[in-house]
């Protein structure tokens, strides 16, 4: 099969270099921008994609919502098969493509998106055909697992250690979607809409690292935590679909603890299969390039759908997920929480809250921050 490739980048170029190597598939052309077509392999526009017959597969890593969907259209009307890296394309645009995918009887695939080289979405959706997925999650974005490490492991501040990982490639020149949270909840969502046919997009609450300090990091290091960025998502007791992302903090029996440096943690519950835990690199050029070429190789087998054509937007209910959690707030400042113990250090107030739910902590810290002061909160691993 021949795979046409959107974007010649970081990842893009490692798909191409993977596929003249790989059995069964060959590289196509390539899609740049006008001005950058300095080899034959390149071309400037979509249609020289969309009306070659020699093409089978479109595989989009370029990034972003736009241009991206509409080459995602124009690829699945043309006939071809369609593979992205793209976490925020399937965020925004998920349920639109795989039902354009199924009207066009061809393939609609996302590995990529979610764990980089890591399997967790080829798995789950094979899972999801013989199994009852009752929640999913984990360690989804390397960027902060590695920043988490390298303060938690050498003492290091928040800035340095963005720094370093800017310095090391793993995170972009404006990190916000990774410290934020941001970049992980999208792969939750698309974790979601896998496993429970609800892509969620209201309703989701997410808390990053950017509060995470250098004084928090030794504080609970001497409680006997460690902390982890944690998405999370599954189906409620109710029917309705849980999704949110923030920081977890771990006692020395928990595995989240050996997920050292950028490396990625996805989990899944199936209710036979009981838990599924798979670790690996969650970036970097190969292994999410491998990833690419693993759906290629997929459709080859006959592969056609990992998001079904069923899954619609929908909301997330946060509201019956209950965790303990322990807030950093100005001493001088009132949590509106039920709170079990406190301990000043400083200027600041360590605080362990009673169970509350997830929203009821972000809704609070959110309060709290809008009136100018400084919070980080994390759940106590149970
Ligand atoms: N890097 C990773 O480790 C990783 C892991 C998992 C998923 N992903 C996802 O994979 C995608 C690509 O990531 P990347 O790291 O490879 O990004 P990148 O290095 O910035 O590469 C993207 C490439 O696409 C090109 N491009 C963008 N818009 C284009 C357009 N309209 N026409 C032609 N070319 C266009 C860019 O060209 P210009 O440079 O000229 O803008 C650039 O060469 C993103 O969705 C990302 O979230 C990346």
């Amino acid at each position: 099969m021949k795979v046409a490739v959107l974007g010649y980048g970081t990842v893009g170029f490692g798909v191409v270099e993977m596929l003249k190597k790989a059995e069964g598939l060959e590289p196509g052309p390539v899609l740049v921008r006008p001005g950058k077509d300095d080899e034959p392999f390149k071309v400037t526009s979509m249609e020289a994609i969309t009306e070659d017959p020699s093409v089978d597969v479109v595989a989009e890593v370029m990034g972003g919502v736009e241009p991206a969907f509409s080459y995602a259209c124009a690829a699945l009307k043309a006939g071809k098969h369609f593979v992205t890296s793209n976490k925020a394309l399937v965020a925004a645009k998920g349920p639109e493509l795989a039902k354009l995918a199924e009207e066009n009887h061809v393939a609609f695939l996302f590995s990529a998106a979610c764990g980089g080289g890591v399997p967790f979405l080829h798995n789950l959706s094979l899972a999801v055909q013989s199994d009852e997925i009752l929640s999913v999650g984990g360690i989804l974005n390397g960027t902060t697992n590695y920043m988490l490490d390298q303060m938690q492991s050498t003492g290091m501040s928040y800035a340095d250690a963005l720094s370093d990982a800017q310095k090391l490639g793993y995170a972009e020149a404006d990190p916000t979607a990774d410290v934020t949270g941001l970049d992980a909840l999208r792969k939750i969502m698309l974790a979601c809409a896998v496993a429970f046919e609800v892509l969620p997009v209201e309703g989701l609450l997410h808390e990053g690292i950017d509060s995470f300090s250098a004084a928090d990091s030794s504080y609970i290091q001497s409680k006997g935590f460690a902390c982890r960025l944690i998405a999370s998502g599954g189906k409620a007791e109710n029917g309705s679909v849980y999704a949110y992302v923030e920081p977890v903090l771990f006692d020395s029996s928990a595995a989240e603890r050996s997920v050292l440096k950028n490396f990625n943690m996805a989990k899944y519950n199936g209710k036979n299969a009981g838990r599924i835990v798979m670790i690996g690199q969650g970036a970097g050029r190969w292994p999410t390039a491998s990833a690419v070429l693993r759906d290629c190789s997929d459709i080859c087998s006959g592969r056609r759908i990992m998001m079904k054509p069923s899954c619609k937007a929908g909301s997330a209910d946060n509201s019956a997920c209950v965790h303990r959690y322990l807030v950093r707030v100005p001493a001088d400042v009132a949590l509106p929480l039920p709170i079990k113990e406190k301990e000043a250090v400083g200027e600041s107030c360590y605080l362990i809250t009673d169970a509350v739910s997830v929203q009821a902590m972000h809704e609070a810290a959110k309060a709290l921050r809008e009136n100018g002061a400084s919070v980080f909160f994390a759940a106590i691993g149970e």
